[in-house]
């Protein structure tokens, strides 16, 4: 666990109790002390599954038999039976329309500096949702990750950021420009950016996993988390085909941590992904992110980047629930990235 130190400053932190209004947490609170209501379930077992982060009836109803049987070692049925029961007691699987609308209303989108991209994405990087861009090497992925972790601190007051770097990319001195850019007190910026260098696939997804600590027990405001680059480290591992499935399967797992953060308490998730080359496109674009489906039904929001005219970048929407697709142009500079 020593690797995770970077994620383990002890520092103080504001806390706004408000904010677990926005983040469903209410529920879970609720239901932390019925553990021992589910079939199978004794002291010993409870204190396994709550030392390992199972404390409440949601977290159990959503987590994986696997998982269960991983965190617990009872066999495979008793973990199924275990999420059943938590499944029923919770009612879930069904939220009413209006419950759905309501959550929808708390959902915040942090602005870009660019209206045109923001415009794109129907108004900002949306909480509760994972965002992806994808594209060519220097096509700004990196950069909107730079801006993103200022700009949603500015919006969203004693927030924090947990950026994972799987390529050493992460550079506090651009965070500078851009916080003096938006009159912003530089270090009260980077303390609340939590950057914590992935060194591989296994590695990065154990400090995804860990994020939720740093929203329990330290109790900090995680607004947005960055994965720069969510495939490179797989992309680099798992080479040769009778790999693949095995690759998926973890990179399904990651997204699914991802999904759950975003969605529990309601957070942005910003993804990066490269593209390699389709050999057997000869028309339209030659190119496709890596992860293939898992990563691209994983994401909410997909934008395909790519330099535009006279280092202008172009963004385009792909596959959106509920946006038209659709292009944006935008261009880096000094403070960020702004409008052409
Ligand atoms: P890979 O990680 O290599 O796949 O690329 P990427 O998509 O992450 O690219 P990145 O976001 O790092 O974009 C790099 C580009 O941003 C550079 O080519 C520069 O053109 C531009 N850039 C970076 N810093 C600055 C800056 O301070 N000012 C300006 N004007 N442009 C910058
Ligand atoms: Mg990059």
């Amino acid at each position: 666990m020593q690797k995770n130190n970077e994620l383990k400053e002890n520092e103080e932190f504001e806390h706004n109790e408000d904010d677990n209004m926005a983040n469903g947490n209410v529920e879970m609170s609720k239901n932390e002390l019925s553990l021992r209501d589910l079939p199978g379930v004794g002291d010993a077992t409870a204190e396994k599954l709550i030392a390992s982060g199972y404390d409440s009836l949601m977290s159990i109803a959503v987590a994986s038999p696997d998982e269960i049987v991983d965190a617990t070692g009872l066999g495979e049925s008793v973990a199924r039976r275990m999420i059943s029961a938590a499944r029923e007691k919770l009612d879930m699987g069904f939220e009413s329309g209006e419950k759905l609308l309501q959550k929808r209303k708390a959902v915040i989108k942090i602005n870009s500096g660019s209206d045109a991209l923001d415009k794109l994405l129907g108004g900002g990087f949306e909480t509760s949702s994972i965002t992806e861009c994808f594209g060519e090497f220097g096509s700004g992925k990196t950069q909107i990750a730079h801006v993103l972790s200022v700009r949603v601190q500015q919006q969203i007051k004693g927030s924090s950021v947990v950026y994972i770097d799987t390529e050493n990319t992460f550079r506090p001195e651009r965070i500078e420009q851009i916080s003096k850019g938006l009159n912003m007190d530089v270090k009260d910026v980077l303390k609340n950016i939590k950057v914590a260098r992935a060194y591989n696939s296994d590695h990065q997804m154990l400090l995804a996993e860990k994020i939720e600590d740093l929203i329990k027990k330290e109790r900090l405001n995680v607004k947005l988390v960055v994965v720069d680059s969510l495939t490179a480290h797989f992309r680099a591992e798992f080479i040769g085909r009778g790999t693949l499935a095995n690759r998926q399967q973890k990179l399904n797992r990651h997204m699914h941590t991802l999904l759950k953060l975003a969605d529990t308490y309601n957070l942005c998730v910003y993804v990066t992904n490269q593209v390699m080359a389709k050999p057997d496109v000869f028309f339209g674009d030659p190119t496709a992110a890596i992860g293939g489906n898992i990563v691209a039904h994983a994401s909410t929001f997909r934008v395909y980047l790519r330099k535009g005219k006279k280092g202008t970048r172009v963004g385009k929407l792909v596959d959106s629930p509920n946006l038209p697709e659709g292009e944006a142009g935008f261009v880096i500079t000094e403070t960020g990235i702004k409008d052409i």
